[in-house]
């Protein structure tokens, strides 16, 4: 049985005083059976774990540089998300691919990285509009599975989100039927390449997820979970999002 994961990414927001919304979810999920995880900016990574120390909500960074140190200006180190507290890291979401120019084989590097400074990968694929319309969703997401993942994962060191760009802060979502087949496939695709492991590694959907479409798509099979943006801000949002998957 793979665990559900509530996560949360809270991208370009976020300063100390939104450090009361991981309060106000630790204090409404105190024994969750789920895992919850914020991904705040990596300016807040550390406070954050400070405060979430002890409760169920982990705490993750938002990239991380496939290098383990150097001359990279700007950028953080798997080594650096460790030390200020995170234990997940998310890499290749649609929003860095297309800011950053990121590649798969970008993504897989930088997935080698986190792996060896022992974080979790929540690896992020997903098609563009053009290409769901033009029939192409499942080929673009078989390439970016294949190239953007280690050849030596587990499903305690990896987790993969779906995230169809066109969904992500726009308030559309795939039917239900689009999104049980595009993790059907995946699955398929997880246990050709891994084998058993395969079958342990969970899918995350990700897009425009909100307290009212949460359960319906926490109820499609080898949906193990949610990446959350806008819904993650505030506990208001995101505590009925991870009561809907310890329900599902
Ligand atoms: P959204 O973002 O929930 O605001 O659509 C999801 C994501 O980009 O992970």
């Amino acid at each position: 049985m793979r665990r559900g994961l509530a996560a949360g990414n809270w991208k370009m927001n976020g300063t100390g005083a939104s450090l009361s919304e991981i309060e106000a979810l630790k204090a409404a999920h105190p024994d969750p059976s789920v895992e919850i995880l914020i991904c705040p900016p990596a300016t807040l990574v550390e406070r954050m774990s400070a405060v979430a120390k002890g409760s169920a909500v982990a705490v993750g960074g938002q990239d991380c540089h496939a290098a383990e140190a150097g001359a990279h200006t700007g950028d953080i180190s798997a080594a650096m998300l460790t030390d200020a507290g995170a234990t997940h890291v998310i890499l290749g979401h649609s929003e860095r691919r297309a800011d950053h120019g990121e590649t798969d084989a970008n993504v897989r590097a930088k997935t080698e990285a986190a792996l060896m400074g022992g974080l979790v990968a929540v690896v992020c694929l997903g098609e563009s509009l053009d290409e769901r319309e033009g029939g192409k969703t499942l080929d673009v997401i078989g390439t970016q599975l294949a190239g953007s993942l280690p050849d030596a994962i587990t499903g305690a060191n990896t987790v993969i989100a779906y995230e169809p760009i066109w969904a992500i802060g726009t308030g559309k979502i795939p039917t239900i039927e689009q999104i049980a087949e595009v993790h059907d496939f995946i699955r398929a695709e997880l246990v050709k390449r891994y084998g058993a492991e395969g079958e342990a590694i969970r899918v995350l959907y990700g897009g425009s997820v909100k307290p009212s479409n949460a359960a319906e798509i926490f109820a499609v099979e080898n949906v193990d979970g949610a990446l959350v943006g806008g819904a993650s801000l505030t506990a208001q949002d995101f505590s009925p999002i991870i009561t809907a998957l310890e329900n599902a």
